[in-house]
């Protein structure tokens, strides 16, 4: 995960000084059936072949194959599309190629990892799911498509909507989380943030929803690893989030790399086709993951020419990288291993993608060197990112009220995520501008002046191993080590931590402890840091811990003794300054946990949609025999789904329904009062959980139904009403039909996943 260098320098040249100017309009005013038709009629086999091949922009990106001979391939026709390639510049030169020297001057889709911004970096996704916050989401993907597409780029790989149980999982960091419900909401905002209502517009990205599908439950939370799941829960809980962004609008799919229940999901004629297409009338293209079509020999299921059919006829049209279908598809065609309708599905719908971005019209409307310089990095956008920082913030403790701080005296930043720039955009951020980020320190200093004295110092190694830290800190996202004894390392920061008033720890993970390829056994706070915290600890100075995580992280010791957490997770270009507003009080922290915080990592997969098993626990027992539990550890989570605290308080009034039977085809009304019973001004998140009390399927003890954002300003009272309908009851059966089953439902609603009043009702 790379910039890139700069490529293809011959043609950038050629094209401005021969000043060429595209000589096309090919694309008329609305019949793209025709128009594609006419332009696949004049196609050779080669070229319908050539539209598949997604090459990379002459580096390696997230794998270790590299893209050659990209601009011959350009010019023969050979490339539908790059990847991480940008600027205006550079993409107008390759586009130059393809519209200008190749045979039929069609032209190249430009696609990148625009995850959580472009180079305005925003919080990571699983940051920005604790904003919970739909609104906000849909303006960061809007922002991230004004830049990307700004700088040459019309397709994002994005939104990232695996659901995932296990914080073990790295990936997890690139997701919304655990929830189907609040994970469906927050794909939707994303595709709609990207792509707007006209793709065709030179602001908007086309999406592209991955990776389909349970790249998240990977077994053992290792990376790339097998998945086998019930359709059941794959229906009910899985899925949902991949459909929502499809019935949203989102214009491709990106394959997973892991085996569904025995077919990996590349070579998945299942999934692709009679679930994607079939089921869900998907119109758009699916392309692989990095060379995941020549994984599938890895994966046991022949040689390149034979994954590379497999994987066409599942219902792919683009290969990304690995070049399987650019090299054995027309074999595999005179062989008869596939067919020319196969050849053609695909083609036409990579060329229908080009079509609705309007690049038949104008391939070169993505590339207006004014616009890069005028929308990337602007102030609007970095005050959003600032914003958006802050709502993703999670205080997850508050002992007497510690924070916020005053705006006097002296703090001191301790800890190695306290003075790294490169580690503030968060993992999966591959165009931020790594050497401009300002590090927490500056970011502070740079909101507080000479009103508080800030200082600062490392307090001990990111983890104790260097080569692991070396593993940690990949791509650029630098943290310096110090090599001396640890015990020197302390005691330097000791002195440090002495001449402040407050100290605050900056502890947790590097940006490359979570993300792709980045699995943890342990998730805890790496034990130097641990040790750094009990020593800061001991010298009875106040200690807020301001926690790095790109996941759930088990914080069992630290939630014990730490008296403030807040949890940070990694907050993007302005991180620093968002951390400032937020501990000096000028922003009130109002993240909530869009994944559940363990006790212990042997508790995983916890989350709080479980079953309830035939064995439950009685109601505020931890432990009993020949029931479902532990013999050491409860099953409580430390932190439950949907949780985060508030420099205010929220009351609840009653929760009341309207009626107690909701009639199909009508509606109930569950209300509450909510009142902001503290001092300042905040915003809370109302959740409304169900749970189906009888069915013919065991179902979740909790699904999250419903919540709402709310901002009152102290004495303030809010009444909020939810209205359910039978469509919120529905669930999958063992037919796979979608149903509400008659019977009594329980409703909860509160201020997280455990903390609800619970009313019921029934449906006829
Ligand atoms: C990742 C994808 C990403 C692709 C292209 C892969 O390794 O799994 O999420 O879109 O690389 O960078």
């Amino acid at each position: 995960m790379k910039t890139h260098t700069q490529l293809l320098i011959f043609a950038c040249v050629t094209a401005f000084c021969t000043g060429m100017t595209p000589v096309f309009a090919q694309q008329g005013s609305g019949d793209m059936d025709n128009f594609i038709k006419e332009l696949m009629g004049k196609m050779t086999i080669d070229e319908k072949i050539g539209q598949l091949n997604l090459v990379t922009a002459g580096e390696a990106v997230t794998g270790s194959v590299v893209s050659t001979d990209v601009e011959a391939k350009i010019k023969e026709g050979k490339i539908g599309g790059i990847f991480s390639m940008t600027t205006p510049q550079r993409v107008r030169a390759a586009q130059e190629l393809a519209v200008n020297h190749s045979r039929l001057k069609i032209p190249i889709i430009f696609g990148m990892d625009v995850i959580h911004g472009y180079k305005t970096i925003f919080p990571i996704p699983l940051g920005l799911a604790a904003s919970w916050d739909m609104g906000l989401i849909q303006e960061t993907a809007r922002i991230a498509a004004a830049e990307a597409s700004a700088d040459g780029l019309n397709w994002t790989f994005s939104p990232m909507v695996d659901i995932s149980r296990d914080p073990r999982w790295g990936r997890i960091s690139e997701g919304s989380g655990e929830d189907t419900y609040l994970g469906s909401r927050i794909a939707e905002a994303m595709v709609r943030g990207y792509q707007g209502d006209d793709l065709a517009a030179a602001h908007t990205l086309m999406a592209c929803v991955k990776h389909f599908a349970l790249y998240g439950a990977a077994e053992a939370g290792r990376d790339y690893n097998t998945t086998d799941m019930s359709l059941h829960r794959m229906y009910n809980e899985y899925l949902p989030p991949y459909k929502a962004a499809i019935d949203a609008g989102a214009g491709s799919v990106m394959t997973s790399f892991n085996d569904i229940n025995g077919v990996p999901a590349t070579a998945n004629k299942w999934l692709m086709t009679d679930v994607l297409r079939k089921q869900w009338g998907f119109d758009g293209f699916v392309v692989t993951d990095y060379t995941a079509v020549n994984e599938l020999i890895d994966h046991g299921l022949g040689d390149l020419q034979d994954v590379s059919a497999l994987s066409l006829k599942a219902g792919v049209e683009m290969d990304m990288v690995g070049e399987g279908f650019l090299t054995t598809l027309k074999k595999s065609l005179e062989e008869g291993k596939v067919s020319e309708a196969d050849i053609d599905r695909a083609c036409r719908l990579v060329l229908e993608a080009k079509y609705k971005l309007g690049l038949f019209e104008d391939p070169f409307r993505y590339c207006d060197e004014e616009r890069a310089k005028q929308v990337i990095l602007n102030p609007a956008h970095l005050a959003k990112a600032r914003e958006a920082a802050g709502k993703s913030f999670v205080l997850l403790k508050n002992d007497q009220q510690l924070l916020p701080l005053k705006k006097q005296g002296t703090v001191a930043l301790i800890g190695p995520l306290a003075n790294t720039g490169t580690n503030m955009p968060g993992t999966w951020s591959v165009s931020a501008d790594l050497a401009n980020t300002p590090s927490l320190l500056e970011g502070m200093q740079a909101v507080l002046g000479n009103q508080v004295k800030i200082i600062h110092h490392l307090g001990s190694n990111l983890l104790d191993d260097t080569a692991y830290q070396e593993r940690a800190t990949m791509f650029g996202r630098t943290i310096p080590r110090d090599e001396r004894p640890e015990a020197d390392i302390l005691a330097e920061a000791l002195e440090t931590a002495k001449q402040a008033d407050v100290i605050v720890a900056t502890l947790g993970e590097s940006s490359e402890m979570s993300g792709e390829s980045s699995s943890r056994t342990d998730i805890g706070i790496p034990a130097v840091q641990q040790r750094l915290l009990a020593a800061l600890l001991k010298t009875g100075k106040p200690v807020v811990l301001v926690l790095f995580a790109g996941r759930p992280l088990t914080l069992t010791w630290e939630n014990e003794h730490v008296p403030a957490i807040l949890n940070v997770w990694f907050g993007g270009t302005e991180t620093g300054k968002a951390v400032a507003d937020v501990l000096f009080g000028d922003v009130n922290p109002s993240g909530k946990l869009p994944a559940t915080f363990p006790q212990h990592v042997g508790q995983v997969p916890l989350y709080y949609s479980h079953k309830n098993t035939g064995r439950p626990l009685a109601e505020g027992q931890w432990f009993q025999k020949f029931r479902s539990n532990y013999l050491d550890v409860s099953n409580e989570p430390l932190y439950p789904f949907g949780y985060g605290l508030s420099y205010t308080t929220f009351t609840y009034g009653e929760v009341t329904l309207n009626a107690t039977e909701l009639q199909r085809g009508g509606k109930l009304q569950v209300s509450v009062g909510v009142t902001n019973t503290g001092n300042y001004a905040g915003e809370e998140v109302v959740q409304l959980y169900i749970r189906d009390l009888v069915g013919s399927v065991t179902r979740p003890v909790k699904e999250l139904k419903g919540f709402r954002k709310l901002r009152l300003e102290p004495g303030q009272s809010q009444q909020i009403v939810f209205d359910l309908t039978e469509e919120d009851l529905k669930f999958y059966n063992t037919e796979l039909e979608h149903v509400a089953e008659p019977g009594e439902f329980a409703v909860f609603v509160g201020t997280n996943s455990r903390d609800v009043q619970e009313k019921h009702f029934s449906l006829r």
